[in-house]
């Protein structure tokens, strides 16, 4: 059960990270966008990879959910509360509701939601980091 937790815990954080890499193959596409463009051993594969990033950024979010569900489940069934793993949890789900919000309410890729959800995608790896590391 523990290695099940264990496997579980390292799902949402790859699926997080499947989640935020859409924000850097973006960045990078934007400041070198010139150089990728005129590349074509680059520019397809790299523009190719970028789309599936963000055409599947809300489902690898949706599945990080998931998962973090099952291993929230068993950690606190078999090893009670832990005080970092709930502080990423509770992030994870904000990060959720703004990104929710975002598509279905205000539909625009500007505002306070916008802010909120990349800034929440930094604590995020922060919180992360400091889970998994048990600093
Ligand atoms: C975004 C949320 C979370 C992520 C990405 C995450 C990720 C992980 C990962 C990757 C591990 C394995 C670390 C290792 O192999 O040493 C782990 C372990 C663990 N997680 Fe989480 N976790 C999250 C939330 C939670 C929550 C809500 C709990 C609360 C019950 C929790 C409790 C634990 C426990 C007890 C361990 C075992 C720690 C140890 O071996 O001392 N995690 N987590
Ligand atoms: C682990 C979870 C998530 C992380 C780390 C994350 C991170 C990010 C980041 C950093 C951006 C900014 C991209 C940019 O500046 O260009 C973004 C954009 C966006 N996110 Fe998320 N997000 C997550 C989950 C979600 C979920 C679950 C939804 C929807 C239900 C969502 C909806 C959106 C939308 C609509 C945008 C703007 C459009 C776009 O840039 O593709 N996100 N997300």
């Amino acid at each position: 059960m523990n290695k099940l937790g264990e496997l579980l815990g390292w799902l949402t954080a790859i699926f997080y990270g499947a989640s935020a890499i859409s924000f850097f193959l973006k960045a990078i596409y934007h400041r070198y966008a010139s150089t990728i463009k005129n590349s074509l051993h680059i520019n397809r594969p790299y523009t190719g990879l970028m789309k599936f990033a963000i055409r599947y950024h809300r489902l690898f979010g949706g599945i990080a959910l998931v998962t973090l569900a099952a291993h929230f489940y068993i950690q606190l069934t078999t090893r009670g509360l832990n005080i970092s793993g709930a502080f990423a949890a509770g992030l994870l789900v904000l990060q959720a509701i703004l990104g929710a919000v975002g598509t279905y309410l205000v539909k625009v890729r500007k505002g306070l939601w916008f802010y909120l959800h990349r800034v929440t995608a930094l604590l995020l790896f922060i919180a992360i980091i400091f889970h998994v590391l048990k600093i």
